[in-house]
């Protein structure tokens, strides 16, 4: 190996361990019952382990973290989706918002899942658990429709 390249190699693993030291706010709030979708509504287990599973990391308050997961600056990546995710829709204040909100949660879930644009892709890379299959994403479609229904009629 050339001297420069160990050069430069020793530069990368100096910058990823000082890395480690700068790391973004953890997304892992204590689950509220009075909020979270997943107590509020009590939706079958299954259909609450699929939310869990694909959605929950970037659309709640409790962020699973596997251990690369908390490396940076892989956190930093996960982070800036969970931001972004939450700002859409966060099934952890499900509690808190009207009517409307509630019916149009329900129904962007449905579309995001019946487009097969959620979870992101790049998530499931490292996701297994997260990988919908057809038959899943019409489970989880047609529970939120009938949810949507319900929320119409109270
Ligand atoms: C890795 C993080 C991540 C996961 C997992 C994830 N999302 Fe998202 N989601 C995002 C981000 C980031 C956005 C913001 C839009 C974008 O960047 O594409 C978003 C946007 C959305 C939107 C709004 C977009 C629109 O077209 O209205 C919905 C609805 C949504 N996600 C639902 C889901 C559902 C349902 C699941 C599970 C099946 C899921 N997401 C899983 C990160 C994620």
């Amino acid at each position: 190996m050339s001297r420069r390249l160990k050069i430069a190699g020793i530069g990368l693993i100096v910058l990823l361990v000082v890395l480690q030291f700068f790391h973004p706010e953890r997304n892992s709030a204590p689950v509220d019952p009075e909020q979270d979708m997943l107590t509020v509504v009590a939706p079958p287990e299954h259909i609450a382990n699929l939310l869990r599973d694909a959605c929950y990391d970037c659309h709640s308050n409790q962020t699973l973290y596997p251990w690369y997961q908390k490396i940076s600056p892989v956190s930093w990546y996960l982070n800036r989706h969970i931001k972004k995710g939450k700002k859409d829709l966060n099934y952890s204040e499900y509690g808190g918002m009207d009517k409307a909100d509630r019916i149009g949660l329900l129904v962007k879930t449905c579309d995001v899942l019946d487009a097969g644009t959620m979870p992101l892709q790049s998530y499931l890379l490292f996701h297994q658990e997260a990988r919908l299959t057809q038959e899943e994403r019409e489970l989880l479609c047609n529970w939120t429709e009938e949810e949507a229904f319900k929320v119409m009629r109270e």
